[in-house]
């Protein structure tokens, strides 16, 4: 009889183990449709009908819900291939001269692009989780009013009266849709009761937030040879520039937060809250960064996170910031080098419409750190 009990506890114990880590497991599967922005890029295809041949992108690298979803919207595959080539993109573009410059890994079959810095909870993690779930909300409300999603149209409803000398009309971007479609499809392993859970759908909405709140006006004149007697307008996305900026803005201000217990602070919808752990800050609000783990300084190789530190880096030899090379070399020197660079030069304006310039080799100096 004591024998049993024995052997029930340690069942149950390897039960949980199992559950744990096959949750983990479960998080970053659920990343690697970021693999997608591998795939080729389909906007010539679609625009071209004489291209028969092919490759839609697969499938494979998405979990069992998303398949569904996916598959019971079809043409999303599409924008949320184009989703995760935009994030990547921006990403490096946003921290081209940061020490952490947003590496990525072509490999398809390693579990995430982005990365072994998922694993962890610090400010960059937060950036990649906006970042990407955004660039999701953003294609898919994109691609439903040019109408590659077969189960979204155009957002058609009025958001506001129309104003005096203009009227409602056109094709607005379905902000909407993409909204609640990145957050089905991103946020659906994001399962759990712990900290990194809280922190991941935090920023994941953080992201979505800044592309459909921000979206603007755009208005087209009809009247006779150009005059706006007949004015109609349209709700535009932010250029996903646009988005990245902000984001980046609230990479630079994100807040460290600890798991609270509930009653105390702000809820969110869920029944959890995340408190500052400064607590002279303000609770996060929906559109800040979160983390909980502090960056590591990126100055050398961080294997367990992939990162090859900042050898090798180029810098800016006059910079005070954070691009030149005192701070992206960690103070280990760097390396000089001329080198010829071709330049446009003299150009001249020719009426109308030509612009005439010559090419000029100028030496250049590349700083490199050590
Ligand atoms: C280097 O930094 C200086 C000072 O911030 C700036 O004026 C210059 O444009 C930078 N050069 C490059 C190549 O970015």
């Amino acid at each position: 009889m004591k024998m049993n009990w024995c052997y029930i506890a340690i069942l149950i114990v390897i039960l949980l183990l199992g559950t744990l880590i096959e949750g983990k497991k479960n998080r970053l599967r659920g990343t690697k449709w970021w693999t997608l922005a591998n795939t080729a890029p389909q906007e010539n295809t679609l625009l071209n009908p004489n291209t028969v041949l092919y490759i839609n992108p697969s499938l494979q690298p998405l979990t069992r819900k998303q398949r569904r979803l996916v598959t019971r919207n079809a043409g999303t595959i599409l924008a949320i291939a184009k989703g995760a080539r935009m994030a990547i993109q921006e990403c490096k573009y946003q921290f081209n001269s940061r020490r952490w410059n947003c590496p990525t890994s072509d490999d398809s079959h390693g579990t995430s692009v982005f990365g072994k810095i998922l694993q962890k909870g610090c400010r960059e993690t937060a950036f990649i989780y906006s970042i990407t779930s955004a660039a999701v909300s953003h294609a898919v409300a994109r691609a439903c009013a040019e109408g590659i999603i077969y189960t979204c149209t155009c957002d058609l409803k009025r958001h506001f009266p129309s104003g005096r000398d203009w009227e409602w009309g056109g094709c607005s971007d379905n902000a909407q849709f993409g909204h609640k479609f990145s957050r089905d499809f991103v946020d659906v392993v994001e399962k759990g009761r712990d900290l990194r859970y809280m922190m991941n759908r935090h920023n994941n909405e953080a992201g979505r937030m800044h592309v459909s709140t921000e979206m603007t006006r755009e208005c087209k004149c009809h009247g006779m040879s150009g005059s706006c007697t007949v004015k109609t307008c349209w709700m535009r996305l932010p250029t996903f520039r646009k988005v990245g900026n902000y984001l980046k803005d609230r990479f630079d201000g994100s807040t460290r937060i600890y798991q609270g217990n509930s009653g105390r602070g702000r809820t969110r919808g869920k029944k959890f809250n995340i408190l500052p752990v400064n607590p002279n800050h303000k609770s996060p609000e929906i559109k800040d960064l979160v983390y909980f783990e502090d960056s590591p300084s990126f100055c050398n190789p961080e294997p367990a996170i992939g990162f090859h530190g900042t050898m090798g880096r180029e810098c800016n030899a006059t910079s005070i910031g954070v691009d030149g090379c005192d701070l992206m070399c960690c103070g280990r020197g760097h390396t000089s080098k001329s080198y010829m660079a071709k330049e446009r030069c003299s150009c001249t304006f020719h009426w109308c419409c030509k612009v005439h310039c010559e090419i000029c080799t100028r030496t250049k100096m590349r700083h490199t750190c050590l």
